[in-house]
């Protein structure tokens, strides 16, 4: 429940509990009518049809028989199965107007921290970005990233306590092969510069090299069990080799103003694993298959969890139970998402399958939070194949919007221009990314993502820019407006889309959808720009028109605006310049 409180919704939730003499708490869908015309809020009867054993539409006759005005509530109607009810106007302008006035920065957020019954808050960890080391960070990366970063700031938002998680992926094999690349190459290489860049092409003509000369993997095998070993010498490599490439990422991040609460590698749980299969081995669940320690799952319909190569390496499920149970003794969380594509579904459903058997308190709290692939001309992007850094498309975007902004805006100072150009091409980068399902997969078109128009993060950003000039150009007093001046229905769809934001913001939390905030923003840009688009039929009916009186209310609501977008753009990690 959102501690967030609407006496409006408040007052038609009662109404349809009182009429239906359902319990206070019982819940009551509430959404918008097809046609603005029908009213103002919709609320559909099917839910009750079963419990009342009655037609919807009859239950909404009911509803709509018992209604009586009040709380701000006018009008009910029935439409077949549906109950509109339409508000008082201005008594709902006033109130949306000062509350998203009184919050401000935290219009959409609640206003205490959640807690749990035994008076803690509630905590989520998300597993987020987690790539692996000795690698760039790829165009591909920015999916787990921002998608992880926005339920982050959407989980604090909703009063939760949001541990940022990132998985190094620092451990296996590969770092046996890198570290046998690196004796065999010039021990002398500067890392210090650009270092991650050679140690991926060291580590890519070693696998190249590994075709023709079979004995290479023989010694990748021995140094990364020099490795395990704790060896000095393969031990001090392999931690250059991390720092070198957290210090890359790190200047990623810092761009994106993505940060973590917790840094943590695959490495760490080296010595955390053995617990995990003792403690699945003295319930008998695990079993020895071809010489590996398996869970079976074959009730599960699913293929056995390895947890044990035969020659006694760990693997990667091994690592997340490990690292589960670590999540766990650490946050205690009432919530894990992990943030990873849907090519892993599989792994994930297995080792979660292992924590529910294995009877460990935290099964059935974690959630794959799945995302689709990038395409970039249909094509999978991958680190495997070329891979497209994502330094450069951040750098690309922001140098093409920084043209472009340079032409709409001659005046603004290259200083300025600079940091804008980089917020907006960052935003152009992220919105296209956040503002589909995450299931779904993402198609990379440069034209489409950086155009000022369609549902892009410039077209939302330029849209907050240009009513923040309105406001400001218009140099009027905005407080104590008379807001039963704003009349129109274009008027009065904005404002009920401004009201509806902190319902978005709970259910892009419950389903850890950040879409669901992307879309309410270009929502809200397109319900801005057909009011505004009225003045230029009509210049009575202008957002800063002749009458200063109606200037002033119209103001104050595209002021409303304003900071219900820069809050949305926030929690999808996005900087809303004030001018572009
Ligand atoms: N490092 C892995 C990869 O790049 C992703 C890790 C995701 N997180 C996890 N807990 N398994 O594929």
């Amino acid at each position: 429940m959102s501690s967030f409180h609407d006496p409006f919704r408040a007052a038609i939730r009662s109404a349809v509990r009182g009429a239906l003499d359902l319990p206070a708490d019982a819940e009551v869908q509430l959404g918008a009518p097809p046609n603005p015309a029908m009213g103002d809020v919709a609320v559909p009867m099917f839910p009750y049809a079963r419990t009342l054993r009655n037609a919807p539409p009859r239950i909404a006759q009911a509803v709509v028989a018992a209604f009586e005005p009040g709380g701000g509530v006018s009008e009910a109607t029935a439409a077949g199965p549906y109950v509109n009810f339409r508000l008082d106007r201005s008594a709902f302008l006033a109130w949306v107007l000062e509350t998203i006035d009184a919050r401000g920065d935290a219009y959409g957020h609640v206003d205490a921290p959640l807690l749990r019954d035994d008076g803690e808050q509630r905590t989520v960890v998300i597993d987020f970005s987690s790539p692996n080391i000795s690698k760039h960070l790829a165009y591909h990366h920015i999916r787990s990233t921002m998608i992880g970063n926005a339920l982050c700031r959407i989980h604090r938002a909703l009063g939760w306590r949001a541990i940022g998680f990132n998985f190094l992926g620092d451990w296996g094999t590969t770092h046996g092969m890198l570290l046998a690349a690196w004796t065999r190459a010039d021990a002398d290489l500067d890392l210090d510069e650009d270092g991650v860049t050679k140690l991926n092409e060291m580590y890519v003509a070693f696998r190249e090299a590994m075709k023709t000369d079979p004995s290479l993997e023989g010694e990748a095998r021995a140094w990364f069990a020099r490795l395990e070993q704790g060896d000095a010498e393969a031990r001090a490599l392999w931690e250059r080799f991390r720092a070198v490439s957290l210090a890359e990422f790190e200047k990623v991040y810092a761009r994106l103003g993505v940060t973590f609460e917790a840094v943590c590698g695959e490495s760490f749980y080296e010595d955390r694993m053995e617990p995990v299969i003792e403690h699945l081995s003295a319930q008998g669940l695990t079993a020895i298959d071809d010489g590996a320690l398996v869970v079976d799952l074959s009730e599960q319909g699913m293929p056995p969890c390895l947890l044990k190569k035969q020659d006694g390496a760990t693997l990667y499920a091994t690592r997340d139970i490990a690292s589960a149970v670590h999540r766990h003794e650490e946050w205690q969380f009432d919530r894990a998402l992990y943030v990873v594509g849907k090519g892993q579904t599989l792994h994930f459903k297995q080792w979660f399958a292992v924590v529910e058997k294995g009877g460990y308190a935290f099964a059935g709290r974690m959630e794959h939070t799945a995302f689709g692939q990038i395409r970039m001309g249909g094509v999978k992007v991958s680190s495997r194949d070329g891979a497209v850094r994502l330094h450069d498309v951040l750098d690309r975007a922001s140098e093409e919007i920084g043209a472009v902004i340079a032409e709409k805006n001659p005046t603004m100072s290259a200083e300025r221009r600079h940091e804008v150009a980089q917020q907006v091409g960052y935003g152009a980068i992220v919105f296209a990314d956040l503002s589909r399902e995450r299931e779904r997969d993402v198609e990379f078109d440069w034209d489409r993502l950086l155009s000022f128009e369609g549902d892009t993060g410039p077209y939302c950003q330029y849209q907050h820019a240009r009513i923040a000039s309105i406001v400001r150009k218009a140099g009027r007093e905005l407080g104590g407006a008379d807001l039963s001046l704003l009349t129109t229905d274009d008027e009065w769809q904005v404002a009920l889309l401004l009201a509806a934001f902190p319902e978005r913001v709970e259910k892009a939390g419950k389903r850890a959808e950040p879409h669901w905030v992307a879309g309410y923003v270009l929502e809200l840009c397109r319900a801005f720009s057909s009011w505004y688009a009225q003045g230029s039929q009509d210049p009575a009916l202008k957002v800063n028109c002749a009458d200063d009186d109606t200037a002033r209310a119209r103001l104050a609501l595209a002021h409303a605006v304003q900071q219900t977008l820069r809050n949305a753009l926030d929690l999808l990690g996005l900087a809303a310049p004030e001018e572009m």
